[in-house]
């Protein structure tokens, strides 16, 4: 299946969830608000791939982040709600990535690629 269809409407806030995408992991986070206020409140200056957290989520739809789940270093996949940011962590060699997916520390140089992906209802996602 080159699309996957996703029931969001059971993941609870605080929540993240995989689900597989053309053999991948894709991470969907329902973000606290406390979550999406320290995505949006860093800095430009501060990140390495610099990207605002509003380009990474739907608008209007702050509260769900979804990412492919493989860090960019060199492949592992990142462990959800662990790291200083709270966001991922990757075993493999440490990169810490942020509520937003994005890469704060760590040898990976580049942020938590994001799928394609729709909103076909407030509850449903496709990705793909
Ligand atoms: Fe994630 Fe190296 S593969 S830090």
């Amino acid at each position: 299946l080159s699309t996957t269809e996703v029931d969001i409407s059971p993941i609870a806030v605080g929540q993240i969830v995989t689900v597989q995408w053309r053999g991948k992991p894709i991470f969907i986070s329902h973000r606290t608000p406390a979550e999406i206020k320290s995505a949006q409140d860093v800095p430009l200056s501060e990140l390495k791939d610099p990207q605002p957290d509003q380009d990474r989520v739907k608008a209007g739809k702050d509260q769900w982040l979804v990412v492919i789940g493989i860090c960019t270093h060199l492949g592992c996949v990142p462990l959800g709600h662990q790291g200083q940011y709270n966001g991922w962590f990757c075993p493999c060699h440490g990169s810490v990535y942020d509520t937003s997916g994005r890469i704060r520390q760590g040898p990976a140089p580049l942020n938590l690629a994001l799928p394609p992906y729709t909103f076909t209802t407030d509850t449903k996602i496709v990705i793909g």
